[in-house]
């Protein structure tokens, strides 16, 4: 997976529509997105959180994506959320045994750090991915993002002092030398009773403050109403991540499929709990408006 990341995203600026990011921690949701994406003729980027990528591993999670350059789709494979919620960092040893295992895109989450840093670590992990091959991309984070990929029943508080300043983002990306930027807008991970309710102004304004510099990212892309993606997205969003939406597809198709059937053959009772990853994908994809833009 040694192509320049860049290209997907410079591709996705010209035509104003934004590349997905799903994450995933199996071979099957893998194959559901990517059966998605190859359809569609659509970039895509498989994500996979610290756990995620412990349970898949590292080499495999390469492997999979790998596996899928033949049918003329560019896979992102990132590392997501690297080193969140780590007050202290000693080394960046997660990264480089990435870097190694393949991966071709690194997210540096040091949102809980001071300012000063979280630049300092992301600057090395900059130094750190581009020394291995400049194609590589690396996102770095600014604001802090509450929730966790899943559903809650509590109500998920976005703070004000949570929330990405323009002025300091374009500082960020300035001293970084990140390709992309991930911001609290308003955001959340995971689905609470309350809907997200996405700060536009904020997003137009960051966008306006780095300009072309790095890519604006959208996390915590689960729960929020479509009126509100479309408006990030006019606005110059250009990178949403996927997660908690498709982890509950998958458990309720499976837990559907599974519950008083017997079927014991995984070829039987996996391809409901595939389709409906599937399908939340395509949703997806099609509000993002990457289809047709494979390179
Ligand atoms: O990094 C992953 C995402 O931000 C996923 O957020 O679980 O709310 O979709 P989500
Ligand atoms: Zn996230």
């Amino acid at each position: 997976m040694d192509f320049d990341t860049k290209k997907l995203f410079r591709a996705a600026e010209r035509g104003r529509y934004a590349i997905g990011q799903f994450n995933a921690s199996t071979a099957d949701q893998i194959r559901a997105i990517m059966r998605v994406a190859i359809e569609l003729r659509t970039p895509v980027i498989i994500g996979t959180s610290e756990g995620e990528c412990k349970f898949i591993g590292a080499r495999q999670a390469v492997k999979l994506c790998e596996a899928y350059e033949e049918a003329g789709i560019s896979v992102i494979l990132n590392a997501d959320h690297t080193y969140k919620d780590v007050k202290e960092i000693k080394n960046l040893d997660t990264i480089r045994a990435l870097l190694d295992a393949g991966y071709n895109s690194i997210h540096f989450d040091g949102s809980v750090l001071s300012f000063e840093e979280n630049v300092k670590w992301t600057k090395q992990v900059v130094a750190m991915c581009k020394e291995k091959d400049p194609g590589i991309s690396v996102e770095g984070e600014l604001g802090f993002l509450p929730g966790v990929s899943q559903i809650s029943k509590e109500k998920v508080e976005i703070k004000p002092e949570y929330l990405t300043d323009p002025a300091q983002a374009l500082a960020f990306v300035e001293a970084t030398g990140i390709d992309r930027l991930a911001v609290s807008v308003g955001n959340s991970h995971g689905i609470s009773f309350q809907e997200d309710r996405l700060d536009i102004e904020r997003i137009a304004a960051i966008k306006k403050a780095i300009g072309g510099r790095a890519v604006l990212v959208l996390h915590g892309g689960s729960g929020i109403p479509s009126d509100q993606i479309q408006a990030a997205i006019t606005q110059g969003v250009r990178k949403i991540n996927i997660n908690t939406e498709l982890r509950v597809a998958f458990h309720d198709a499976l837990t559907a499929t599974l519950i008083g059937s017997g079927e014991t053959t995984p070829y039987k009772f996996l391809p409901p709990a595939m389709d409906a990853v599937a399908s939340v994908v395509e949703g997806k994809i099609k509000l993002f408006g990457s289809g047709g833009a494979a390179l």
